[in-house]
């Protein structure tokens, strides 16, 4: 695996790969890696020659008052597992590389940004969008691997790619869940004992939820009440949201009707992190 700090050093071998008409995989992280992000990984290799990752945890994404400093690192093992997957470009650059001084451009993608996680986080998605438009630009993917976990995050990013006629595929890969159903998670790592035992009821809630659409309850507000009701009542984390929306717009789904692909998401504060999780549903005839 050959490890690029700087950009000049990446660009050059990308256009070896790109003259030798290889297929590039990517898959951008922010270290920490796990079977989430492993899983992507495999994917980009099973369909690419070439398969590249980066490892940068991107200041722009964290709001003044988030958990840019305590965000978890360790860039040994991550260089170690990605090797291990059979990575061919380990990316992982300084601030400066990305971010040089006099850096002024931000990627503003509209209302998608704006609901959901973008309400307690109005700057998050301009961060990610802006880092990865310029991890798309410095790679020049064929597939880029995001995961579903991130379910905003990828309808963000599949906008930007439309928007702005990028030419890269994207596929949105399944969460990889633990044996009890917490949604892997960097940021798992930063939950007491007790906060992990109460994180599992984001995946049970959920799970209720699909269960209640598919023995046919069909009333958006309801469904949202009953999500709301059974996560205040396990967890002592606040509650920052819990919604149906339609999977597409992101905007709450009132009625829910045959056919319909709506989107069942939650959001936690506990002390020290906020844990995010959801669940794609096909309402069924
Ligand atoms: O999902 C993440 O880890 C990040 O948001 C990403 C896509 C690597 C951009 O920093």
């Amino acid at each position: 695996m050959l490890l690029f700090k700087t950009s000049p050093a990446l660009k050059k071998a990308i256009s070896q790969y790109k003259s030798n008409k290889k297929k590039i995989g990517f898959v951008p992280t922010m270290g920490f890696l796990h079977e989430g992000h492993l899983s992507l990984i495999r994917a980009a290799r099973k369909e690419n020659d070439v398969v590249v990752s980066s490892l940068f945890v991107n200041p722009l994404q964290f709001g003044p008052k988030e958990d840019l400093k305590r965000y978890p690192r360790n860039f040994s093992r991550d260089k170690e597992l990605l090797r291990l997957e059979g990575t061919d470009i380990l990316y992982a650059p300084e601030r400066a590389d990305l971010y040089p001084e006099h850096f002024q451009t931000s990627v503003a993608v509209g209302p998608l940004s704006k609901v959901l996680c973008g309400l307690s986080r109005p700057t998050h998605f301009a961060g990610v969008a802006t880092v990865v438009l310029k991890l798309l630009n410095l790679v020049q993917p064929n597939i880029l691997y995001i995961g579903q976990k991130d379910f905003q995050q990828c309808r963000v990013l599949e906008q930007m790619i439309t928007d702005l006629d990028l030419p890269v595929l994207v596929r949105r890969m399944p969460i990889i869940r633990e044996k009890d159903g917490l949604a892997m998670s960097s940021r798992n790592s930063l939950l007491s004992p007790r906060e992990r035992q109460e994180a599992v009821y984001l995946s049970r809630a959920l799970a209720e939820t699909e269960k209640a659409i598919q023995l046919g309850s069909r009333n958006g507000s309801q469904l949202k009440n009953s999500m709301k009701k059974a996560l205040q009542k396990a967890v002592s984390g606040r509650l920052d949201y819990a919604e149906i929306v339609d999977s597409k717009t992101l905007l709450p789904v009132v009625t829910l009707k045959p056919g319909d692909r709506v989107l069942a998401a939650v959001a936690v504060y506990f002390s020290k992190t906020r844990l995010i999780d959801n669940v794609l549903v096909k309402v069924k005839s």
